[in-house]
Parts: C-alpha cells; sequence; structure tokens
C-alpha cells in the first residue's frame, strides 16, 4: 500500500487521558501513554489530574511535567485540580494548564469534591480557562446553575444518559458557555456488554441501556467532543477484587469511530469535528504546521494484546473496527509508521496555554 490509498486527516486531540505519571506507572507512564496516543492517530493529549497524588498544589503539577518532559512522543499538556482547599495555588499554575477539573462524583482514586465548595471554586478559577466537570445524573442540573451564577465556560466530560445530556442541552440553547464530551465506550458498549465483560466493563460513568446510547446518538450534532477517557489499569487490578474504575480508551477510540464511518453513522468531517477542531476550540489550542496522520479505511479485529498501553487489554476485544492509523507526522517528522512508534522520548511538545 502506498501513502496516496490512505486518508489523511490532521493530528486528533484528546482532550481527557489519565497517564497516571508520577505516582501509578505500572499502569501508564509518559512514554508509554504518548506511544498508544500516536499509534491511535492522537498527536496531542491533555492528562488529567487525579494522579495518586492528585495534581491540587504548582508543586505536584511542576513534578509532572518534569517527568513527561524527558518521556513524551506526542504533545502534551495537563489540567489542575482541586478539593477546595487549593484556591490560592490557581493564580500560580494558571498559565501552566488547560483547564480545572473537578470530580462531583466518587471515581478512580476517590477524588472527590464536597458539592459546597463549587462556587467559590467556579469564582476563584480564571475565567478564560475551562472548568471540567466529571458529574453524573442530576450533578450535571447542579452545575449548570453555578455556570449561570458565574458564566464561566465548563466542559462536561463523558456524557453517558439523557440525564446528564438534557441539561447541557438546555443551557447551550440558552446561550451558556457549556460544551459536552461524550466516549466510545458509551457510544459503542452498553449494559448488556457490562454482564459479559464483568469488572472489565466498570467505568464512571458506568455503561448504560441501549435506548441511553441512542439518545447520545441522536444528539451527536450537539456534542462537542469525543474524548477516549484513557483510564488504564492492569487486568490483575481489575480482577484482584478492588476492580478500579476505567478502560483504556487511546488506541480504539478512531478505529471505533472509522467503523461508525463503515456503518453509515458518521462521516470523516465528524471525526474531524469532535476529535479536532472541537476539542481545540475548548482549549484554545492551534493547529501545528504539517502535523498529520494517514488512516487506512479498512476493517480489522481489535486485540488488546497488540496494544501499545502498558495495559494491554481493551473492552473492546474481538470488535471490527473500521481502519487504523498507518503514519503519523508532527512538524513535518515521521513520529509513527507501519505499527511503530519512531519518535524518540522527549520529542513531544509539553504544551502550555496560549493565554
Ligand atoms: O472510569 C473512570 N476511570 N472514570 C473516571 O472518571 C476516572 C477514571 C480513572 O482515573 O481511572
Ligand atoms: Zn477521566
Amino acid at each position: 500500500m502506498t501513502d496516496s490509498d490512505l486518508i489523511k486527516l490532521r493530528g486528533l486531540v484528546d482532550l481527557h487521558v489519565h497517564l497516571r505519571d508520577p505516582g501509578q506507572t505500572h499502569k501508564e507512564n509518559f512514554f508509554t501513554g504518548t506511544r498508544a496516543a500516536l499509534a491511535g492517530g492522537f498527536t496531542t493529549v491533555i492528562d488529567m489530574p487525579n494522579n495518586a497524588r492528585p495534581i491540587t498544589t504548582k508543586v505536584a503539577l511542576d513534578q509532572k511535567i518534569k517527568s513527561a518532559e524527558r518521556q513524551i512522543v506526542a504533545d502534551t499538556g495537563f489540567y489542575f485540580g482541586s478539593l477546595g482547599d487549593n484556591l490560592e495555588e490557581f493564580v500560580k499554575v494558571s498559565d501552566q494548564v488547560f483547564g480545572l477539573k473537578l470530580y462531583l462524583n466518587v471515581t478512580t482514586g476517590g477524588y472527590l469534591l464536597d458539592k459546597s465548595y463549587l462556587e467559590k471554586i467556579y469564582r476563584a478559577w480564571p475565567m478564560n480557562k475551562p472548568i471540567l466537570v466529571h458529574a453524573e445524573a442530576d450533578v450535571v442540573g447542579l452545575v449548570m446553575q453555578v455556570v449561570e451564577a458565574t458564566g464561566h465556560p465548563t466542559h462536561v466530560c463523558h456524557i453517558s444518559s439523557r440525564a446528564e445530556l438534557e441539561p447541557v442541552l438546555l443551557a447551550k440553547k440558552s446561550g451558556l458557555p457549556v460544551t459536552g464530551g461524550v466516549t466510545p465506550h458509551h457510544l459503542f458498549l452498553t449494559d448488556t456488554d457490562s454482564q459479559r465483560l464483568g469488572v472489565f466493563g466498570g467505568v464512571k460513568p458506568s455503561l448504560k441501556s441501549a435506548s441511553e446510547q441512542a439518545f447520545l446518538w441522536e444528539h451527536l450534532d450537539d456534542i462537542d467532543v469525543v474524548e477516549s477517557d484513557h483510564a488504564p489499569h492492569t487486568s490483575q487490578e481489575k480482577e484482584d477484587g478492588s476492580a478500579p474504575y476505567g478502560m483504556p480508551g487511546l488506541e480504539t477510540t478512531l478505529p471505533m469511530l472509522l467503523g461508525a464511518v463503515r456503518d453509515g453513522r458518521l462521516e470523516l468531517p465528524d471525526i474531524e469535528r469532535l476529535c479536532g477542531a472541537g476539542p481545540r476550540k475548548i482549549l484554545g489550542l492551534p493547529e501545528e504546521d504539517d502535523t498529520y496522520i494517514l488512516v487506512e479505511q479498512a476493517d480489522f479485529t481489535i486485540s488488546g494484546s497488540k496494544l501499545m498501553t502498558k495495559a494491554k487489554w481493551t473492552p473492546f476485544e474481538g470488535m471490527t473496527a473500521g481502519g487504523r492509523v498507518r503514519k503519523v507526522v508532527i512538524r513535518g517528522t515521521t513520529a509513527f509508521e507501519n505499527g511503530e512508534v519512531v519518535a524518540k522520548p522527549g520529542s513531544g511538545r509539553l504544551l502550555r496555554p496560549v493565554t
């Protein structure tokens, strides 16, 4: 196959990944995580702050950035976190991060914000940077009230149900600065798959029924982003009783979306919007020159053992994807080709917000 048989897309952006570094590098690190990003067509990833030691101080953030610098093979940016007790840190880090992530429901790491702090945090975080929320079910409505009171740009992560999407659609309609993301696992798996997957289907928000999933698909035009929520855990951890929530996703997002293109449920420009222009707009992230991916549109069977992520498992095991990345070029230099990452550790760029 020559390059001319392949489809060229701009490098994709995943605004929601958990690369686990520092603190849980047995699950993933900046090298393995950004290799997985390249293999999945993402030339840019933004890393979440729920590390083993949450990124809620400038010291912790600086340590994380230092660890990333030597390892990354894709462009990498960061979010800050808060449990409501670090507002004085906000001004120190705001030029280093793309936004603030708040966890309003229980998830991996037990990193849960007391909702009574929400408005105080909203008022302390700089207006020119988004707040991203993990908010499930009726908590989305509560967040929308705070957005209305503060006017603060807010991204609602991994919308999984009608109850979560409806308040976002309403808020958008009334002109509030709200965006919404969906994950491939909520688009392509349901609670029927949960039974089959057992502990490997455990994720927050949980997989939902086919009718909830259909509601997401019906409203995809009003959704801004597909985010992988790449959340690697070892298969041993998944099986040993503690079963942390989350599933790897960087390398299966584009292949699954291309399956939807094959099936006539999406078109390539939808992928460019949801994994490119949409996240870039939220992050205020300009395009990089000469940064693109070449994609082969052909069916293949997804297999966890072939993935670059340390996790080496996927909830999409055995499913027929619609295509995969054959080449990744970043700023004119080939970073991934013939199934191999050729970029050297540290060749990715540490991203800072433009303002
Ligand atoms: O399933 C999840 N896993 N949901 C989250 O919100 C966090 C993530 C993780 O960090 O493992
Ligand atoms: Zn997440």
